[in-house]
Formats: C-alpha cells, sequence, structure tokens
C-alpha cells in the first residue's frame, strides 16, 4: 500500500485517509466521494435519531465500507453505538478502513472482507442498522437486506442509478426494480416511490414490512432511512401502499391507484386522452414529519460541515411531509397554457387561499404539492395573469 499517495481529509470530528486520485470514480483504489458528505451528514443525524428513539445500544454494519468512512463517522460521532462491522469486498479497500479506525483511536470497529449479500446472509438479525451504498443500484443486495434486519431496525439505503428510477429508459426499471417507470416533471418522486415500493415488495416475503422515515433526491442520488418492522397481518396491511400512479401528457392530470393488480383507469378522466402508468410504487408516506422534526433539532448537538444545505433540505422535506403524491412544475403549465409564470408565492397563497394544500418541495424549485387538481391550477394561473 506505500504506493500511493495519501489524502488526509476531515468529515464531522472524524479524520480520514486513503489514496489519493484524480476523478471520482470506481476505478479509484479505495472509493471517496466529497459530494456525498451531506449524505454521510444526514446518515449521523438519522441514526441517532432512531438510536435515542429506541433507547438503546445499536450495532451497525457498513455494507459497503471503501475508506471505512461511514462506519468509522457513526463509532466516532453517534452516541450509544456498541459494535459497528464494516464490509468491502476490496482487500484495499480493508486495509484503509483498518488504517482510518486507528487513524480515530476507535475500538468496537471490525473490518470484513465478504460480498455484501454473503455478509448480510451470515450475519443475520445481528444489527439494528444497516447502510447499503453500493456502486450504482442497491437492487441485488435487497433481498439480502431483508433476510438480515431485525425487527425495529434501521434501513439506510442509498441509490445512484436515478437515471433507471427516474424512467430515461424503461427497460433498467424494469430489470432492477421491477417497476414501470416514466419521464415526467416529478419522475425523481417517482423513483424514489420506485425504490421504496422494491423494499416494501422485497422484504414482505420475510414477513417484515417499512416505514418510511426520510426520503431525498439530491443531486446524482436517492437516499432512504427506513424503519423495518415484522409481522405478516402488518405486513399484509402495509403492502395496501403499493400501487400506481397514472400520468395524463397531455393536460398533465395525475392519479393515484391502490394494490398491486387493482383496477386503473386507460383514459384521462379530464381530458380523454391516453394516460400512461408508474409502478407499482409506494404510495405511502415518504417522510416523516416527526422524525425529520428529531433530526433538524439533532444539528444541535452535532458538528456536521453540510449543515447550512443539509438545514435547508430537511426544514423543505418537513414541510411537504403532509402533502399529497407528485406534484405539479408551474413552468409546464403555464407553457402549455401559453401564459407566463406568476411569481411563486402568489401561486401558493391563492390556492391555499382556495382551501387547498400548497407547499413547495425538495424535489425542483418550481414545484408545488398540492391537492388542488389541474383545473383548479390552471384557472389559478390564468387568474393571475389577467392581474400581471
Ligand atoms: C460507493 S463505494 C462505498 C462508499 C462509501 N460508503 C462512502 O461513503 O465513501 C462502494 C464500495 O463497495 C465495494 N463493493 C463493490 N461490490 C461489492 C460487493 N459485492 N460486496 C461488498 N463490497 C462491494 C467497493 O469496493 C467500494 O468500496
Amino acid at each position: 500500500m506505500d504506493e500511493y499517495k495519501i489524502k488526509h481529509i476531515e468529515e464531522g470530528l472524524t479524520q480520514i485517509e486513503f489514496p489519493e486520485f484524480d476523478k471520482v470514480s470506481s476505478d479509484a483504489p479505495v472509493f471517496y466521494n466529497p459530494h456525498m458528505e451531506m449524505n454521510r451528514d444526514l446518515s449521523i443525524l438519522a441514526i441517532q435519531v432512531f438510536q435515542k428513539e429506541q433507547d438503546r445500544e445499536i450495532n451497525i454494519c457498513d455494507l459497503f465500507g471503501g475508506s471505512g468512512i461511514r462506519g468509522v463517522r457513526y463509532k466516532n460521532e453517534i452516541d450509544g453505538v456498541g459494535e459497528v462491522s464494516i464490509n468491502d469486498i476490496s482487500e484495499t479497500a480493508n486495509h484503509y478502513e483498518r488504517h482510518n479506525i486507528k487513524l480515530n483511536n476507535l475500538s468496537d470497529v471490525e473490518v470484513y472482507q465478504h460480498d455484501a449479500s454473503m455478509f448480510l446472509r451470515m450475519k443475520r438479525g445481528e444489527f439494528d442498522v444497516i447502510d447499503i451504498d453500493p456502486f450504482g443500484t442497491p437492487s441485488p443486495f435487497l433481498d439480502s437486506a431483508g433476510y438480515c434486519a431485525r425487527r425495529n431496525s434501521l434501513l439506510c439505503v442509498t441509490a445512484t442509478d436515478t437515471s433507471a428510477l427516474c424512467g430515461t429508459y424503461q427497460e433498467p426499471c424494469i430489470r432492477k426494480y421491477n417497476s414501470k417507470p416514466y419521464k415526467s416533471e416529478y419522475c425523481h418522486e417517482n423513483g424514489i416511490r420506485i425504490l421504496a415500493g422494491f423494499v416494501a415488495l422485497t422484504l414482505s416475503k420475510y414477513a417484515k414490512f417499512i416505514e418510511v422515515k426520510m426520503s431525498h433526491s439530491t443531486e446524482h442520488y436517492m437516499r432512504l432511512y427506513l424503519e423495518i418492522k415484522k409481522g405478516s397481518k402488518k405486513t399484509d396491511e402495509s403492502l395496501k401502499n403499493i400501487g400506481y400512479i397514472s400520468h395524463c401528457k397531455h393536460c398533465l392530470h395525475r392519479q393515484t391507484s391502490s394494490g398491486l393488480a387493482g383496477p386503473i383507469d386507460d383514459v384521462c378522466p379530464v381530458c380523454g386522452e391516453k394516460l400512461v402508468h408508474a409502478g407499482p410504487l409506494w404510495l405511502g408516506s415518504i417522510q416523516d414529519n416527526d422524525f425529520i422534526e428529531k433530526m433538524i433539532d439533532e444539528t444541535n448537538y452535532k458538528k456536521i460541515n453540510t449543515e447550512k444545505q443539509a438545514l435547508k433540505l430537511l426544514n423543505s422535506c418537513l414541510v411537504e411531509a403532509d402533502a399529497p403524491a407528485t406534484f405539479y412544475d408551474v413552468h409546464s403549465i403555464c407553457k402549455s397554457l401559453k401564459v407566463s409564470a406568476p411569481k411563486f408565492d402568489l401561486i401558493l397563497d391563492e390556492l391555499k387561499n382556495d382551501g387547498f394544500i400548497a407547499v413547495k418541495t425538495h424535489f425542483s424549485p418550481i414545484g408545488i404539492k398540492t391537492d388542488a387538481e389541474i383545473e383548479d391550477i390552471k384557472k389559478i394561473l390564468i387568474k393571475l395573469n389577467e392581474n400581471i
């Protein structure tokens, strides 16, 4: 390992070293992506909140360790952590994981070199938190995560194959997530719902079900924090959250239908054009108010470099927590109406004055989450244009 020039970085309260590289890529001897710092910071907050809610010592699995930065930070920066297991298939990664454990003077952190699925199969029921942060899709590892996950545990999942989840191409999404996507202005939200739905369906064979505590789509990745619970009756009940979202490309109407094989309208009830469908996906909540409020509060006690950015995102997720699925892109609607876009806050105010829910969303700076129908929104946009 002496052949490498070493890079030293600090995240939170933790020191990390790894071989220097020119470009963030899976070809680097040991992977480290500085753009994922907020993802790691939010994980510190989420796992701390989870630990406090459980009120017990928690064991954590960092399944794809790389430099070991997650596992090392979790042990170093989260209270109430017992054993941390850092796994990576690469021997070079293992070397730096051990090095970084020593660098931070940590005990109770073990390093393993296994294929991720094999590791989870060997360690059934041992972890309170499983963090899945692979290259690209988490899909091949989720069955083993479902097998391994214990009752009342936390599953943290990153996906960087956003083009599949967002439906840029349909086939990879069908192949990896057994779900059909479509491209739309809210395709990132659909992507999170497809991933959550796939986890829910995968875990259901083990009579386990999910509660989504927090989720976000940021830059090139999506991240979900899922509490795993157990029980066949409750799993059956929870699967009622699986369904489809249908979209009219002509008038921009959208609607949801619950159930894996329930009836789905083929024709838009507003304009009579054909609907396109995405799913199966998760129609249940993708943000938990209470959990996010606690994550926000936790920023008072943690040193995280991305605090400003993380708080902005958390507050945005909090605001949209109770809003319905999907959101409307104001510019797309104005374009279809051939009118100019009024001030964003004016549109929100008008919708609220008419008695609708109307909030911003972290998915898009020009997106509105509302229970208003497309025709209501169009009327408001036309009215506001008359006053411009
Ligand atoms: C995206 S990197 C992990 C980054 C790290 N979690 C972080 O926050 O910096 C993915 C890691 O997974 C490892 N890996 C790839 N395939 C694997 C497999 N099947 N089982 C275990 N580790 C694997 C790679 O060696 C690489 O270090």
